[in-house]
C-alpha cells in the first residue's frame, strides 16, 4: 500500500443513502416508484416535461433538508489531507459531497442544483424550481431542463475521468451497484490500467468480480475506516 500515490474514488446512491436519500434500485428505491423511460430520458422529457420537472424540483427540495454523513466527511479529509493526485468521481446529482468539503469532485451525471438550457447549452448554478419555465440567463430563451444526465446521453467529462484512470494507482469504488455504464466499467478500465480496486459496498455490486478485494457494510461506518488507513501510510 505503501507506493499509492494516486487516487480515483468512484462514488454512487449508497454512500448518501445513511443522509437519508432514496437509492435507485434497492428495495423502495427511486426506479420502483417511477418508471426510468418517463422521467430519466430525453423521449420522457419531450412527452411530458411538466412530470420530469417535477420530479427534479422535488428532488432539488429534498436535497436541502438532508445532510452530508460520516463517509462524505470522512472522504473530504480525505481530499484535504491527500497530497498525491486524488479525483472524487460521483454519479450523485446531490451536493453531499461538496457540503462536507469537500474539493476536487466531479459530477459525472450532472447536478440538481444546476441548470442546463437547452437552446443555448450554458449551464446555470440553480437553486429554484424549474416548473415555471424561468427564462434561462444566458440567452433569455425559456428552455432550462434539470443538469442531469439522462439514458442515452454522455456523461460528463469522461477525457477528464480516463486521465486520471490512467495514472491511478488505487481505484475505490462506493456505494454503486455496478449496473450503469460507462461507471460501472472503470473497475475493469482501471484494474487492466495497472491499479489496485477496492469495493466499499452494503453487498456485492454487479461487477464485485472485478475488484481485487470487496469490503461489504454501511459506507458510513467503511469509508471513515478505509481513509483512516490509507491516510495513515503517508504520515
Ligand atoms: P443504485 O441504487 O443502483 O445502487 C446503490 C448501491 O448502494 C447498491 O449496491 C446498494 O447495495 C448500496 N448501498 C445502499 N445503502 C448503502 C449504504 N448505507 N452503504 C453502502 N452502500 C449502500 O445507485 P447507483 O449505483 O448510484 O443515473 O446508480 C447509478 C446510476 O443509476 C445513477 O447515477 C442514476 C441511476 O439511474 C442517472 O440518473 C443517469
Amino acid at each position: 500500500m505503501n507506493d499509492i500515490r494516486n487516487i480515483v474514488v468512484l462514488t454512487g446512491a449508497g454512500i448518501s443513502a445513511e443522509s437519508g436519500i432514496d437509492t435507485f434500485r434497492d428495495a423502495g428505491g427511486l426506479w420502483e416508484q417511477h418508471r426510468v423511460e418517463d422521467v430519466a430520458t430525453p423521449e420522457g422529457f419531450a412527452r411530458d416535461p411538466e412530470l420530469v420537472q417535477r420530479f427534479y424540483d422535488a428532488r432539488r427540495e429534498a436535497v436541502r433538508t438532508v445532510t452530508p454523513n460520516p463517509a462524505h466527511e470522512a472522504l473530504a479529509r480525505l481530499d484535504a489531507g491527500w497530497e498525491g493526485h486524488l479525483l472524487i468521481v460521483t454519479q450523485n446529482v446531490d451536493d453531499l459531497h461538496e457540503r462536507a468539503g469537500a474539493k476536487r469532485v466531479l459530477h459525472m451525471h450532472g447536478e440538481l442544483l444546476s441548470a442546463l438550457c437547452a437552446k443555448c447549452q450554458a449551464r446555470h448554478a440553480w437553486s429554484e424550481p424549474l416548473i415555471d419555465r424561468p427564462a434561462c440567463p444566458g440567452c433569455g430563451e425559456q428552455a432550462l431542463r434539470p443538469d442531469v444526465v439522462w439514458f442515452g446521453e454522455m456523461p460528463y467529462e469522461m477525457d477528464r475521468i480516463y486521465a486520471e484512470l490512467r495514472r491511478a494507482d488505487l481505484f475505490v469504488s462506493i456505494g454503486t451497484s455496478g449496473a450503469v455504464y460507462p461507471a460501472a466499467g472503470f473497475v475493469r478500465d482501471a484494474r487492466e490500467l495497472g491499479a489496485r480496486t477496492l469495493e466499499l459496498n452494503l453487498e456485492r455490486s454487479e461487477g464485485s468480480y472485478w475488484f481485487h478485494e470487496s469490503r461489504q457494510g454501511r459506507a458510513g461506518e467503511l469509508v471513515p475506516r478505509w481513509v483512516d488507513e490509507i491516510l495513515s501510510i503517508e504520515g
